[in-house]
Order: structure tokens, then C-alpha cells, then sequence
């Protein structure tokens, strides 16, 4: 394994900004590997062919064109670290566009048991697929597999785009679109095609007068602050809005708290920050509040365990959810522990379920684009819709 990054450590080392320039083409990802890849206008567009893939999908003949559009390609799922809604989302996502899929989620059943390099079999995936979705306990292993494809794609041979679909405690990307997706629609506009549920939306703006967008709200992170990719990842697409306000909940003890390059980081992008140990301090003043689970898997024989009353100052209940304001919304990326009571699903507020769902529109929609199929997406809408511009004016 250490030879699998030693080869790539000069580009592992490289400052952010110049991996992300170098993963650009045009106005598309070469590889999904960081969230510092998606900018505003990136985040609006896939965010606008999630809605144009998700309408479609309501009717057969609308969907049937969707799924010609990559009909003639394969990706290939390799999930070595466990997941539930990133595999069975990528995998509903492929479906919706027609992908043939493969995968590989236990390792020792493929031929790296007999010792083939984890990079080796990527680069065979190469052969077979047009596109590879991973998952990897290991942090910086599929940005080493971008690079694979990167050396291959010099030397003219094949090579196909890698998008990271979490890797160790480091990124998890996917799973930041999807929850600024799931902000975008919770606090969104709608427009005429559009469901019930979007309605149920409108009302709660309409009654409590919650301002649309992401801009301008403040946001409190709750639990495993410090190992949590998805908060660190979202964090990061948060910053490229105006007007936000980050709350960082968590128990008193430093690897669960707001890691200093985070804080940094935000607070250098103009985010206001504040740390507490209890939601109660803050439950009345946040508009969206994102629990997350005590990643206990992480622990070792040395890791300092919080007492039960710190986690309870850290946990969700009908009292809190009752105070909370009436149009704020309640996420989670799943899977919950103790820290949100089953209780409170049937709240209007909780959006956790949504979340998994949009999490296939969203895979989608940065497939289509990744596949530079977006605008063919469009194209199908425009087809079916007739009149875009009324729907774009209201949404
Ligand atoms: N949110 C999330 O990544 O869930 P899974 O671990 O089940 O994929």
C-alpha cells in the first residue's frame, strides 16, 4: 500500500487550488475527487439537471430517453469501504442513465487476495468500464487512483474518470452535493411541474418567511465534528455563499471537536464560526440543523471517551425539535445512532429521508455531466416541458 501513494506524493502534496485547476476540462470535472472542485454556478448547474433528470423520471417515455443517452456505457462500482446510500444511489443513478454497471465490494473475493496491487486493479476496471466509482477506507487513495488514470490517459491509453465516493475520514463530495441540493430544494422556489412535497416546502416559507436560497442562514453542525467528512466537505461548498454563519456542536474532547484547518478555512472565506458543547445553547438560532453519529469506528484504546451527559448535550430531542424554529430544517447523512429519536421522523422539518433520495438525483446529474450528457439532459427537458423559461422564472 505505501508504494500505492509514494509513487504520487508530489502531486499528493500539491496546495488545493492547483489539483482542482488541474482537474478541470473546460467547464466539466476530469475526476470528482474534493469538494473544493464545485464553485456556485457549478453547484446551480447540476443542481438544475438533478431537477430536469428527476422530473423526467416520472414517466416512462421521458425516462426511456434519459436512459438512452449512456446506454452504450459501463461503470464500475468498486465499494471496499461499507456504505448503503452512496453504492444504492450511484447504482439507481447509473440506471437512470442507462449504464450497464459492475462491482466489487469485498476485495477478497477478487484477485487481490492473491496480491495484485490495489492500483493494478483499478487500472483493469479501466479496461472494462467507462467510468469508476469508488469508496475507500483509505484518505487520498482514489485521488492516487485519478493520478493512475492521468499517467495512462499521457501515454495514450485508456484511461476513464474517477469519482470519489468518500474516501477514509478525509472527503466525501457526493454526499456535500447532495445536501446542498437537498438545502437548495428545502429552501427553494418551485415551479409548476413540481411535486407535493415542494408545495409543502413553498407553505413553510410562505407562513414562516424563510429566505429562499443558502445565502444568509446559519448553519449548526452537531456530533462527530471533528472525523466527519460530510461536515467538512459541506462546509466547504457553504463557503461559497454570502451571509453564512457555521455552528459547530460537539463533545468537550479535541478529536471530536472543529479541526483548526477547517476553522481556519472558514473563517478566512468570511463565515462567521462559533463552537458549543450543548444544542440546547443554540437550537432557537439555526436554520438548518445537521446531526451527525459519534464515528466510534474510528476509536482506538487511546481515544478519550466523552461522558453520557456530553453526548446527550448532543443529541436531538422532541423538546429541542419542538423549539426549533418552524420553517428550519433537520438533516442527517445517515446512519443515525442514539442522536436523533425516531420519534421526530414524521416532523415536517426532517429532511433526512429526502436527503437519501436526492442523493440519486444529484449522482445523476454529476454523471451526466462528468459523461458531458448534461445538456442533451436539457435538451429531453426542453422536449417534454415545452415551456422552460416559465419553469426557470419560478424555480
Ligand atoms: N451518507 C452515507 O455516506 O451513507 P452510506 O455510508 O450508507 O453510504
Amino acid at each position: 500500500m505505501a508504494s500505492d501513494f509514494s509513487q504520487y506524493q508530489r502531486l499528493l502534496d500539491q496546495p488545493i487550488q492547483v489539483k482542482v485547476d488541474a482537474l478541470r476540462r473546460g467547464s466539466r470535472p476530469r475526476h470528482v475527487l474534493f469538494a473544493h472542485q464545485f464553485d456556485r454556478r457549478y453547484l446551480e448547474r447540476v443542481g438544475r439537471t438533478a431537477e430536469e433528470i428527476r422530473i423526467l423520471s416520472r414517466a416512462s417515455a421521458s425516462a426511456n430517453d434519459v436512459r438512452d443517452l449512456l446506454s452504450h456505457k459501463r461503470a464500475m462500482l468498486y465499494f471496499t469501504q461499507t456504505s448503503t446510500r452512496t453504492f444504492l444511489s450511484f447504482l439507481a443513478a447509473c440506471q437512470l442513465l442507462g449504464l450497464s454497471t459492475a462491482e466489487i465490494r469485498d476485495p477478497s473475493i477478487s484477485s487481490e487476495y492473491k496480491g495484485e496491487s490495489r492500483l493494478d486493479s483499478i487500472r483493469m476496471f479501466s479496461s472494462y468500464s467507462d467510468l469508476i466509482i469508488m469508496r475507500d477506507a483509505s484518505p487520498q487513495f482514489a485521488e492516487c487512483c485519478a493520478y493512475l488514470m492521468d499517467d495512462i490517459e499521457r501515454a495514450s491509453q485508456r484511461s476513464v474518470p474517477i469519482i470519489n465516493g468518500g474516501s477514509g475520514a478525509d472527503e466525501h463530495p457526493t454526499q456535500a452535493l447532495l445536501d446542498v441540493f437537498t438545502i437548495q430544494r428545502s429552501f427553494g422556489l418551485h415551479g409548476p411541474l413540481d411535486t407535493d412535497a415542494a408545495d409543502r416546502f413553498q407553505a413553510l416559507r410562505d407562513r414562516f418567511g424563510v429566505e429562499p436560497g443558502l445565502e444568509n442562514k446559519t448553519y449548526t453542525f452537531v456530533g462527530d465534528i471533528g472525523r466527519g467528512r460530510t461536515v467538512r466537505s459541506l462546509c466547504i461548498l457553504l463557503s461559497n455563499y454570502s451571509g453564512i454563519t457555521c455552528r459547530f456542536v460537539s463533545p468537550p474532547r479535541e478529536h471530536l471537536q472543529l479541526d483548526p484547518w477547517l476553522r481556519a478555512f472558514l473563517k478566512d472565506k468570511g463565515v462567521e464560526v462559533s463552537e458549543h458543547d450543548s444544542l440546547d445553547e443554540v437550537i432557537e438560532d439555526s436554520d438548518v440543523v445537521y446531526m451527525t453519529r459519534i464515528q466510534r469506528e474510528h476509536d482506538t484504546s487511546a481515544t478519550s471517551q466523552p461522558t453520557t451527559d456530553e453526548l446527550g448535550a448532543c443529541q436531538l430531542t422532541e423538546e429541542l425539535v419542538q423549539r426549533m424554529p418552524a420553517g428550519a430544517i433537520i438533516m442527517h447523512p445517515f446512519p443515525r445512532n442514539e442522536e436523533i429519536p425516531t420519534s421526530i421522523d414524521h416532523d415536517e422539518r426532517v429532511m433526512y429521508f429526502h436527503q437519501a433520495r436526492n442523493g440519486m438525483w444529484i449522482r445523476a446529474a454529476l454523471i451526466a455531466n462528468v459523461c458531458d450528457v448534461d445538456r442533451d439532459v436539457s435538451e429531453i427537458f426542453e422536449s417534454y416541458t415545452g415551456d422552460r423559461k416559465a419553469y426557470a422564472q419560478v424555480h
